[in-house]
C-alpha cells in the first residue's frame, strides 16, 4: 500500500534528497530576491551544496523574513501561477501568507493521503474533518488529502459541537481529523448527550496542529476506543502532512523526507545538532514551486530519530514551541509538562489553563485545572497538593494550583490557548 518513495533504501533516499535539494536551492536563488540576497550575503551559491551536510552553510529563514515580504514577496513563480493562498493565524501583527501552484496542491494532497494511510485510513473510509476550513491549512489540507486517498469526506470544519456529534452518529465515519483539544470537547459533548463515545464508528483519530502528550493519547484512546496518532505540519512549509505517526508503531512522526529535509539546531547558536539531540526543527522544502523554504526555523522543539515503520527519519512528538516556553524563576517550563502531570492526577479532568501573573517583582504561575464531575472537596484538595508536588519534583519550580468546578475552563474549538498571560507590563 506504500508509494514508491516510501520503499526507497536509505542510500537511494539520500541521493534523491541531494538532487532535489540542489534544484530547490537553485529555484529559490533564481526566483526569490530575498534568497538571492541572503545567499549572496552569506557568500554561498546553490552549486556550493555538494552534499546534504553542505546545507548547513546556507542562511536560515525566519518567520520575520516571511512577514517582511508580506504578502507575495517570497513567491518564486508569477502570481498568476498561484492557485491558492493560505495564511497562518499570527496572533500579533501581519499574518504570514503562503501560496501553492497546481503542482504544490497536488503534492500536498499526495502527502496528506500518504499520512492518512500511515495512520490507518484506507480508500473507502468515511473521514470526518473537524479542523477549521479557511485560511488555516488544517481543514482544506486534510480534505484534499482524504479525497486523494479515496475516502468519503465529511467537511464538518470546527465549531457547532453538538451538530458534530450528530454527524458522527449518522454518517458513521471511521476516521476523524481534528485537534486533540477539540477532540476532548467532542468527547464531553458525546457524554453530555448520553452517548458512549466508545460505541461510535470511529476507529482512528489523526490529531495535530498543537502539542499533545502520551498521556493525552492514553486519555483519548481509552475514552473512545480508537487509535490516536499524531500529524505535524506548518503553513510556511506546506500545512499538515510534513510528518506523520504510523499506527503500527506509534513511536513519533516519520518526516516525509523525500519532500522536506529536516535538521535540528541549537536554538541559541544555530549549530546543527547530531540526530538524537533535542533542539529546534529546521525544514527545507525539496520540491515546492510557489514558495520554496530554505532552512526555515520552525521554533518547534524535538529531536530526530532513525526510521522504523518507514525508511524516513522520525521526529519525536513536539515538546512545544520555543515561544510557548515559560521561564519561571530561571526554570524553563512547557505546557506539555503540565499536561502530563494534570492528566495523571485522579479526580481532575483533562482541561486546564496556565495563568501567568506578577507577584511582587517575580512571575508566578497558577495551574487552573477542572475537577472531574462528582469529585468531592477531599479529592480536589488531594489533587491540588499532588499537582503542586509533581511540578516541584519533575520541573523543579513552585506553582499554585486551583481546582475549579466542572465545565468552567474554556473549551477548545480548534487550537487551544494554554497560557493566559496576565503579567503587568512596565
Ligand atoms: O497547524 C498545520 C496543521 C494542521 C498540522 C492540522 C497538523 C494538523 P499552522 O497553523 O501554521 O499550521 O501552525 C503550525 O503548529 O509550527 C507547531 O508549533 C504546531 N503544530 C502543528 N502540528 C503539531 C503537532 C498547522 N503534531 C504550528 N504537534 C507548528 C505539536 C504542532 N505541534
Amino acid at each position: 500500500m506504500t508509494d514508491v518513495a516510501e520503499r526507497l533504501d536509505p542510500e537511494g533516499l539520500r541521493t534523491l534528497q541531494l538532487e532535489r535539494l540542489r534544484a530547490s536551492l537553485r529555484h529559490a536563488y533564481d526566483h526569490v530576491p530575498f534568497y538571492r540576497k541572503s545567499f549572496d550575503d552569506a557568500g554561498v551559491r546553490p552549486e556550493d551544496c555538494r552534499s546534504l551536510a553542505d546545507l548547513a552553510r546556507f542562511p536560515f529563514t525566519t518567520k520575520a523574513d516571511l512577514r517582511d515580504h508580506y504578502p507575495y514577496g517570497m513567491f518564486a513563480v508569477p502570481r498568476d501561477r498561484v492557485r491558492r493562498i493560505h495564511a497562518s493565524s499570527g496572533t500579533t501583527g501581519r499574518p504570514t501568507v503562503v501560496g501553492y501552484t497546481e503542482g504544490d496542491l497536488s503534492l500536498w494532497a499526495d502527502l496528506v493521503a500518504r499520512s492518512i494511510r500511515a495512520a490507518g485510513g484506507r480508500p473507502g473510509d468515511v473521514l470526518h474533518v473537524a479542523y477549521g476550513y479557511g485560511l488555516f491549512t488544517g481543514g482544506l489540507g486534510a480534505h484534499y488529502g482524504a479525497e486523494r486517498l479515496g475516502c468519503t469526506v465529511v467537511p464538518a470544519s470546527g465549531g457547532m459541537t453538538s451538530r458534530q456529534v450528530t454527524l458522527i452518529q449518522d454518517l458513521k465515519p471511521s476516521v476523524i481529523m481534528v485537534t486533540p483539544s477539540y477532540m476532548l470537547t467532542l468527547l464531553d459533548e458525546f457524554e453530555r448527550q448520553g452517548v458512549d463515545p466508545r460505541s461510535t464508528s470511529l476507529r482512528v483519530g489523526i490529531f495535530g496542529a498543537e502539542p499533545w502528550t502520551e498521556r493525552m493519547r492514553q486519555e483519548i484512546e481509552e475514552r473512545c476506543a480508537i487509535d490516536a496518532v499524531d500529524i505535524y505540519g506548518l503553513s510556511e512549509v506546506i500545512g499538515p502532512g510534513v510528518a506523520q505517526e504510523c499506527v503500527e508503531t506509534k513511536d513519533g512522526l516519520h518526516i516525509w523526507e523525500d519532500h522536506f529535509f529536516p535538521e535540528v539546531v541549537d536554538p541559541l547558536t544555530g549549530e546543527v545538532l547530531p540526530d538524537g539531540e533535542r533542539g529546534e526543527l529546521v525544514l527545507t522544502s525539496l520540491t515546492k514551486e510557489a514558495m520554496p523554504v530554505v532552512r526555515y526555523r520552525t521554533r518547534d522543539l524535538t529531536r530526530l530519530l532513525p526510521g522504523t515503520a518507514r525508511v524516513f527519519r522520525r521526529m519525536e512528538k513536539v515538546t512545544g514551541r520555543s515561544d510557548d516556553m515559560v521561564i519561571l524563576r530561571g526554570v524553563n517550563l512547557f505546557p506539555t509538562q503540565i499536561e502530563e502531570i494534570v492528566l495523571r492526577t485522579p479526580g481532575v479532568a483533562p482541561h486546564f489553563q496556565l495563568r501567568l501573573t506578577t507577584r511582587g517583582r517575580l512571575d508566578a504561575l497558577t495551574v487552573r485545572a477542572e475537577a472531574r464531575p462528582g469529585a468531592d472537596q477531599v479529592t480536589r484538595d488531594a489533587a491540588a497538593r499532588s499537582i503542586v508536588a509533581a511540578v516541584k519534583d519533575v520541573i523543579g519550580v513552585s506553582v499554585d494550583v486551583e481546582i475549579v468546578d466542572p465545565e468552567t475552563v474554556e473549551r477548545s474549538m480548534g487550537k487551544i490557548r494554554r497560557i493566559v498571560d496576565l503579567r503587568e507590563r512596565e
